[in-house]
């Protein structure tokens, strides 16, 4: 399911992967400037595909990137996954502020200078199970780590060395992912956004409550589940939950099973717990709704 891509979009076409070449003085590649979206695919149609261009959007307004149409995003999906045969697919698109114009220094910080840049558009597809394969919660374990990261974790930034550091920290600790705590906090996991079942209720990290990405997952869930609930989350709240679970675009809803090495109460002998299958199976229809949308014309 994870063949490599023989496909790639870069600067406005699609290339065979083995031809896609970025200059080494690309923003991205030098600096890590620059940032992504990681969309997923049913049947052709994307889910969330107006969260992941309006987050795109306010990342790259926010570090400054110009010359990207954001609205874009949906014909060249659909061009990207013709070309690459796909269906079912999880799509990554990265744009990076670009490679310094003809006379400008390859590492410049000038402010003034970083605004005649280019952006550099790449994009591939790599296969994904169908909708109709997507049955059960997959389930992992999870370490506690304190957040390394820096304190913009609402751009979707591609410079991941924080989350890279966590998952390691984690993996030293025997756990398959982090969870990341910021002054007691709970923030998010390396790749997912959180939800916790606990004292009666299920409960998520409220956005402005500490470092986190507004995920498009959490946003379908939010939408679909009254019941959620919004509101800082403390580390203890997180160690004493009945259930905890995993939220995003590729994780779909994903049980943690053991917390720190000590089982988590609700996913008794390694399974998901009642509220994990419950979001989980009000995910699926709820992504079985958005691709039901009608098909929006491109925008360019
Ligand atoms: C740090 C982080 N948090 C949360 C998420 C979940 O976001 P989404 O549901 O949009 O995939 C991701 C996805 O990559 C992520 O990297």
């Amino acid at each position: 399911m994870s063949a490599a891509p023989r496909c790639v979009w870069l600067d406005g076409r699609v290339v065979p992967a083995q031809e896609a070449k970025v200059s080494v003085f690309d923003r991205g590649f030098l600096f890590g400037d620059g940032v992504y979206e990681g969309l997923r695919a049913f049947g052709g149609r994307v889910v969330g595909e107006q969260l992941h261009i309006d987050r795109l959007k306010a990342g790259l307004a926010a570090i400054g990137v110009k010359g990207f149409d954001a609205e874009a995003l949906p014909a060249m999906t659909r061009e990207l996954l013709a070309a690459e045969g796909l269906e079912d697919a999880f799509i990554y698109w990265q744009i990076t502020r670009g490679a310094p114009p003809p006379g400008l220094a390859a590492r410049t910080r000038k402010a003034s200078e970083l605004r005649t840049f280019a952006p550099t558009v790449v994009g591939f597809a790599t296969p994904q199970p169908s909708l109709e394969h997507c049955c059960a919660p997959a389930v992992k374990t999870a370490a506690v780590v304190e957040d390394p990261r820096w304190r913009r974790c609402d751009i979707k930034a591609i410079s991941l060395l924080g989350a890279v550091l966590a998952g390691l920290e984690a993996a030293a600790q025997g756990a398959e992912d982090a969870i990341l705590v910021r002054d007691s906090l709970v923030a998010e996991a390396q790749h997912a956004n959180v939800v916790l079942a606990v004292d009666g209720a299920v409960v998520t990290p409220a956005l402005d409550s500490v470092p986190m990405l507004a995920g498009v997952t959490r946003r379908l869930l939010l939408d679909a589940c009254p019941e959620i609930v919004e509101q800082p989350v403390t580390v203890e709240q997180l160690r004493r939950a009945d259930e905890i679970m995993l939220v995003g675009t590729t994780t779909m809803v994903t049980a943690v099973t053991a917390l720190d090495g000590s089982p988590v109460p609700g996913a008794a002998g390694g399974a998901p717990g009642p509220v994990c299958r419950r979001l989980y199976d009000t995910l699926v229809e709820a992504i079985e709704r958005d691709i039901a949308r009608p098909v929006q014309e491109a925008a360019s």
